[in-house]
């Protein structure tokens, strides 16, 4: 496979106060299709994730069920990491920052910091939102009708006055403004951009970096009364996993700085603001891309326990399966946008662009196949231009077209551009008329269903990314041989042997049945 070298993309770190849900699986499963990408496309891929278990939500998250807040982020911290089977990641590794080689990795870095002079001790007075865990200025809040101060997002905000450490952010406004000129690359989407830097442009406040009235954190080196503000803990794991401290790792020399740190839009300044000051303070590179994805609102209302509409991964799982939920997610919304879950928009999408989509035209094809074809890839005849087009489209350019959109993470036109093979498809199939053909030109048929097995060969493999067990099930059905199923695999070299005998086709993608035909319901 050829070598493209490394490529390192990041989840956020998931807080461990409460149980997983969609927002959750949409940036893991967003960042799974890239790195599955990659890995296919002859990168070295690090696909990271994990949970961010210290500061006061976890803390009180554990005293509200009674039990000490190392004991909940073991138990939810393991749900998290069962995601991994039931939504079929393919991350490389998972950290808990927790973790001894994480404490670590937190306390060189503010070591670092401190040794560049960008710490020093004050009180602090503020308002705090421990929801967010975010500290916010009297400006940035509004006042609820019974006089609570709230944040923008809502969260409900404390007044805190502490002996602190603060960290120097003022001092870096002008090279982070600079930086981001650079490199407008940086946070994406543009949006996202913009707003990052005029939030700096605004002015910096020096940051408080560490908590003084509980101790359920990373301690800051050299003075115990002290642990570490849960956002300077947090951001690190992402160089932990890749060796640091140990800057010469190989490891650390391959992967830092990460590719994309993929991010809800809630917790974009923490990423693109307060991580790159962090960094550059301590004299570390900075990662290449910030991506700010969107928000799920379910049936048009915030998801939240007290609606009562907050929906589980296994929940979708169970009514769509794994594949279609996954593919779900990330068709349905231009990716960066927000977007609003419904069950019927679930239903509509799963049926149309995969059962009666990719799922009817392989099943289409392979049932003639076996059924005229004695069970085998049939041996085509000469290609005319409608024929080589169609194929033409289906590899070489369906995978740059797609490639194009994933390296600018729009994930959405990526797929869509495959849903639209798929249509041309299904054009080619009724222009062509191989049921037809079957009486009236038995050799024109064979090479019909020929050129169809091999669109349906480069779908396969292109869908893997996407709908790994459905693609892998597409892929066997045509028995394409395991070492071959790479996007290099896609040429024209590999193509489909005739005389390949082939299993009786089953279906790969079902179609939904709606409550109402399953009689549930009313
Ligand atoms: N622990 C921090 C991240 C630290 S990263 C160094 C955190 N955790 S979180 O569990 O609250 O959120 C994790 C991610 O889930 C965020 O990117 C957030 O945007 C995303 N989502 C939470 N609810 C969501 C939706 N309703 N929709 C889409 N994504 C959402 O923040």
């Amino acid at each position: 496979m050829p070598d493209k070298g490394p490529f390192y993309i990041t989840t956020p770190i998931y807080y461990v106060n409460d149980k997983p849900h969609i927002g959750h699986t949409y940036t893991t499963v967003a960042c799974d299709v890239l790195a599955r990408f990659k890995r296919l496309d002859g990168y070295e891929v690090m696909f990271l994730t994990g949970t961010d278990e210290h500061g006061l939500k976890v803390m009180q998250a554990a005293e509200a069920a009674g039990v000490d807040p190392q004991a909940l982020t073991d138990k939810v911290s393991q749900n998290f990491r069962d995601l991994t089977l039931l939504m079929n990641y393919s991350n490389d590794d998972f950290i808990r920052t927790t973790e001894e080689r994480h404490k670590k990795a937190a306390q060189v870095l503010w070591q670092k910091i401190d040794a560049a002079g960008d710490l020093y001790q004050d009180n602090y007075g503020g308002w705090y939102a421990v929801r967010d865990e975010a500290y916010y200025t009297e400006d940035e809040l509004t006042s609820s009708p019974d006089g609570k101060k709230i944040a923008p997002s809502g969260a409900e905000c404390e007044w805190v006055e502490e002996e602190s450490y603060f960290f120097k952010l003022s001092k870096w406004q002008d090279r982070l403004l600079e930086f981001y000129d650079k490199n407008p690359d940086f946070v994406a989407p543009q949006t996202r951009y913009n707003e990052v830097k005029s939030f700096v442009k605004g002015g910096l406040k020096d940051l408080s970096l560490s908590r003084t009235k509980f101790d359920w954190g990373v301690k800051v080196p050299g003075d115990d009364k002290h642990v570490m503000y849960v956002w300077i803990d947090a951001l690190t794991n992402y160089m932990t996993a890749v060796g640091y401290p140990d800057e010469e790792s190989e490891s650390f020399k391959k992967f830092w700085p990460a590719d994309i740190h993929m991010v809800g839009k809630d917790i974009l300044r923490f990423h693109a603001v307060y991580w790159p000051a962090f960094l550059m303070s301590a004299g570390l590179e900075v990662p290449k891309k910030i991506f700010a994805h969107g928000w799920w609102t379910i049936e048009g209302e915030k998801m939240s326990k007290s609606l009562g509409n907050v929906i589980a991964p296994h929940d979708l799982v169970k009514r769509y399966g794994v594949d279609a939920a996954r593919y779900f997610m990330l068709r349905e919304v231009p990716f960066g946008n927000d977007g609003d879950f419904s069950h019927q928009a679930a239903i509509n999408r799963i049926n149309a662009d995969l059962a009666n989509g990719i799922g009817n035209l392989a099943q289409r094809t392979l049932s003639m196949i076996y059924k005229n074809c004695d069970e085998q890839i049939p041996q085509p005849n000469e290609l005319d231009s409608v024929d080589m087009k169609l194929l033409l489209n289906s590899k070489e350019n369906m995978l740059t077209v797609v490639r194009n959109n994933l390296d600018e993470l729009k994930i959405h036109s990526a797929l869509e551009e495959i849903i639209k093979i798929v249509s041309v498809a299904d054009g080619y199939v009724d222009a062509q008329a191989p049921w037809t053909l079957r009486k009236e030109d038995p050799e024109r048929m064979k090479t019909v269903l020929y050129v169809l097995a091999e669109v349906i060969r480069c779908l396969g493999i292109i869908m893997q990314p996407i709908t790994p067990a459905s693609a892998d099930k597409l892929l066997d059905q045509l028995k394409v041989p395991k070492d071959e199923r790479n996007f290099e695999h896609i040429d024209e070299k590999y193509a489909l042997k005739p005389g390949t005998k082939i299993d009786k086709p089953e279906g790969v993608f079902p179609r939904i049945v709606e409550e109402e035909e399953r009689g549930v319901g009313t």
